[in-house]
């Protein structure tokens, strides 16, 4: 602790730390002036400055900043550079607008695709949605402003987000829902932490010691401050001894009083108050260290956000008419053309600096074509075939239909969960109408999470996924549509055919104020892939105006150590006639494990940019995490002996290269074996083998000897038609000697008592 924190908290009175652990405001700290101890300023995020215009009072209204594109956007352009240059440009605007820390990025899973929120977090997969959230943190740190990493943890629904309880197993947490944290955590240090509203089997997210003190602070080195999300803290006391730092929003001066009380009476000790106090001033002085004054340039930042608009978008279905070329009426359907639907609806709306307008920018782009325009579908949830019969009209005669399709908010937003997957029976009906008389349809969505198509797919020509593109999509969606961009963008999640088929489907969204997280690991990809499912568009897939070829994989080591770790190399040619950029996808593949594994997971990625017949070789490096899996039992990370194919591909349905190597695990894992261990584990453990191998033989004998009843023409087979020492390896060896009463030297109880003893002092 510096000397000049450890000074302040020595002259703080009781009543001072209380209050500066709760809100001054709803976006300020309590200041402590006698003492020299600032304000700091908080502001959503996660993907603009929404900077309301007073912070001391109470007001929505906020100034205008960029509105960048939402994580669903982001996440799709699988460019860490580019989430640093816009951490940058967000620190900018921040440093104009006065905010100290940006209330983002949003790290949670996409568990399920009906998630309200989904378009503010990056990904179904933890290792792509950590490096994103890492980058862009360390992209608006490295300009002396803080972030708030969120919402941890298990919040992925909005049903009953205040209060659900996300049940999940440990080993599910520690693989599916914490790594993209441990990531930004460990790779970025963001200065504050944002706890979720929901409990963590049965305990609030803000008050649950296991998951903010000894996982996040112990475990992986968190430095900054927990901080509430806003109302999200229930027992106040019972938050500070579970390490919530900071409580949200403010002023609550009961809450104060009760921390008083709680110190006065024995019931909190005041050094867990100090940490807190300790770690609130850290930031507190870290903010104050970078100026807040100037202006940010507009120009600079709306033309980055339509740059990440334009990498982010993805090329669905082309059946080889774009890019657009030479014609000369383009029909413009659909009301998000005139009114763009570039954000979405809660804490994260930000008072853009300007938009571009889909519309007028396509026309900007379209050379001398003939543009009309219909509205297509109302802004309600209402039916009006005469906005249909209109569109109908106009394309009839064009040379190509390009239809505007945007999830309206009342279907998608924070504070709610979708109900299906559908765009409004209206745009359904729109675009099939519309492609029933114009075979050159192009359909570009504005969308948070995926849309099902299986109504209207196979009748257009193309689809365009534009996301919640930020106000510079616009522009994005025509550079793209007339190729002066080349689509790069890959799915950062999967398209599903239809709703029943997601992993979550049965365990959605829970009731009796839980949900079971039912299917554990298996989410996205992880559950599609083990399946054997089809889905509409897979994980990693996005199409481009060239192609590439993956030749000559290559590995550092064939046989390698865990704690090594290793290095693959591939070479990737444009093969086609523009310049385009690949984004190289590697998971792994578990050839055998003890427990069970998702089918392939994704372990590293990298984007290169190509002219037309270009090769360059990239490398990615596969660390210890790449083949691990956290084992409940040993409560760690754990490799195992063998083999694992590595494999290098353009989606997760679409493997190019397949490399297989060999590891060797340099763990020493100690003896968890119990009274309940199985013979299997038993056999699996080295200390287990020592001990039962040379005795199993006996104890297969004489399974044997009593299934055939002493009868020998059953000889090796048995009197009840099993194999029964296949049936014992899943028994616990207590319950096979048990088998044997009378025939066995002791009573099986001492006999598994004195193997533990001997396998446990193995261990030594
Ligand atoms: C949201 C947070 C947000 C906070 C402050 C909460 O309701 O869940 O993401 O940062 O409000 O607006």
């Amino acid at each position: 602790m510096s000397d000049h924190i450890q000074e302040i908290i020595s002259k703080m009175t009781l009543e001072e730390k209380a209050a500066l652990c709760t809100g001054a405001t709803s976006w300020t700290t309590t200041p402590v002036e006698r003492l020299g101890v600032p304000e700091m300023i908080v502001s959503d995020g996660p993907h603009g400055v929404r900077r309301v215009t007073d912070v001391h009072a109470m007001t929505q209204e906020s100034l205008p900043a960029t509105c960048f594109p939402t994580a669903s956007c982001t996440a799709s352009t699988w460019d860490v550079d580019l989430l640093h240059e816009m951490g940058e440009a967000l620190a900018e605007e921040c440093i104009a607008l006065n905010v100290d820390v940006l209330l983002g990025p949003g790290a949670n899973m996409k568990r399920s695709p009906l998630g309200g929120r989904n378009f503010e977090y990056f990904s179904e997969d933890p290792y792509l949605a950590g490096e994103m959230a890492a980058s862009l943190i360390n992209g608006i740190q490295s300009r002396g402003v803080g972030t708030s990493l969120k919402h941890y943890a298990a919040n992925n629904q909005e049903y009953q987000r205040f209060s659900i309880s996300a049940e999940v197993d440990e080993r599910t947490l520690r693989e599916i829902y914490l790594p993209a944290f441990e990531k930004a955590v460990k790779q970025a240090q963001p200065w504050t932490v944002m706890c979720s509203y929901n409990k963590v089997n049965g305990t609030f997210a803000s008050e649950h010691y296991h998951l903010l003190t000894e996982i996040l602070k112990n475990e992986w080195g968190f430095e900054g401050l927990v901080v509430s999300d806003w109302g999200a803290v229930r027992g106040r006391i019972a938050a500070l001894k579970g390490g919530l730092d900071l409580e949200m929003p403010g002023p609550q001066e009961k809450r104060v009083k009760a921390v008083v009380d709680a110190v006065r009476t024995g019931k909190l000790d005041e050094a867990i108050l100090n940490e807190s106090v300790r770690r609130i001033l850290n930031i507190v002085f870290k903010a104050k260290a970078t100026p807040k004054k100037g202006t940010f340039n507009k120009d600079k930042h709306h033309e980055l956000a339509h740059k990440i608009a334009s990498e982010g978008m993805i090329l669905l279905k082309n059946n080889g008419l774009l890019p657009l070329k030479g014609q000369q009426h383009i029909a413009v359907i659909g009301r998000s053309a005139e009114e763009a639907h570039f954000q979405g609806g809660g804490s994260s709306h930000i008072n853009p600096t300007r938009v571009a307008v889909p519309f007028k920018e396509l026309k900007a782009q379209s050379g001398d074509a003939e543009l009309s325009y219909a509205e297509g579908y109302p802004a309600d949830n209402s039916s009006r075939q005469e906005l249909i019969d209109k569109a109908v009209t106009i394309s009839r005669n064009a040379d190509v239909a390009v239809l505007y399709i945007a999830l309206p908010t009342f279907k998608e937003s924070e504070g709610y969960d979708r109900t299906d997957l559908d765009l409004t029976e209206q745009q359904v009906a729109l675009i099939r109408a519309v492609s029933k008389v114009q075979p050159n349809t192009v359909v570009v969505l504005n969308n948070g999470a995926p849309v099902v198509m299986s109504s209207w797919i196979d009748d257009v020509a193309a689809v365009l996924e534009g996301w919640m593109m930020g106000q510079g999509g616009g522009m994005a969606i025509a550079d793209v549509l007339f190729g002066k961009v080349n689509p790069s963008g890959k799915l950062a999640e999967t398209f599903p055919i239809k709703l029943a088929d997601t992993p979550a489907y049965l365990n959605w969204p829970g009731d009796t104020g839980e949900v079971h997280y039912g299917e554990r690991l298996f989410i996205g990809y992880r559950y599609y892939d083990t399946k054997k499912m089809p889905v509409l568009f897979p994980f990693g897939y996005g199409l481009s105006y060239t192609t590439f070829v993956y030749s000559n994989a290559k590995v550092s080591k064939k046989t390698f150590r865990d704690v090594d770790g290793v290095t693959i190399s591939v070479d990737i040619t444009n093969t086609g006639k523009v310049a385009g950029k690949e984004i190289v996808q590697v998971y792994v593949h578990d050839q055998k494990s003890t427990l069970v594994r998702p089918e392939k997971e994704l372990k590293g990625f990298a984007k290169v940019e190509l002219k037309p017949g270009e090769i360059r070789t990239i490398s990615i490096p596969l660390d210890f995490r790449a083949f691990s899996f956290y084992h409940p039992g040993y409560k760690q990370w754990v490799t195992e002996d063998g083999e694992f194919d590595i494999l290098i591909a353009a989606s997760a349905a679409d493997i190019r290269q397949t490399v297989t190597l060999t590891l060797e695990s340099t763990l020493k894992l100690p003896c968890i074996l119990d009274k309940e261990s199985t013979i299997r584990e038993w056999m699996d453990d080295p200390r287990g083998k020592a001990v039962l191998g040379p005795i199993i033989a006996q104890i297969e004998a004489q399974a044997r000897k009593v299934f055939s009843g002493g009868d020998e023409r059953y000889g090796n087979d048995n009197a009840v038609g099993m194999d029964i020492m296949i049936m014992f390896s899943d028994m616990p060896i207590i319950s096979v000697l048990m088998f044997f009463p009378g025939a066995l030297p002791k009573h099986p109880d001492e006999m598994v008592d004195e193997m533990l003893k001997q396998a446990h002092s193995l261990d030594k």
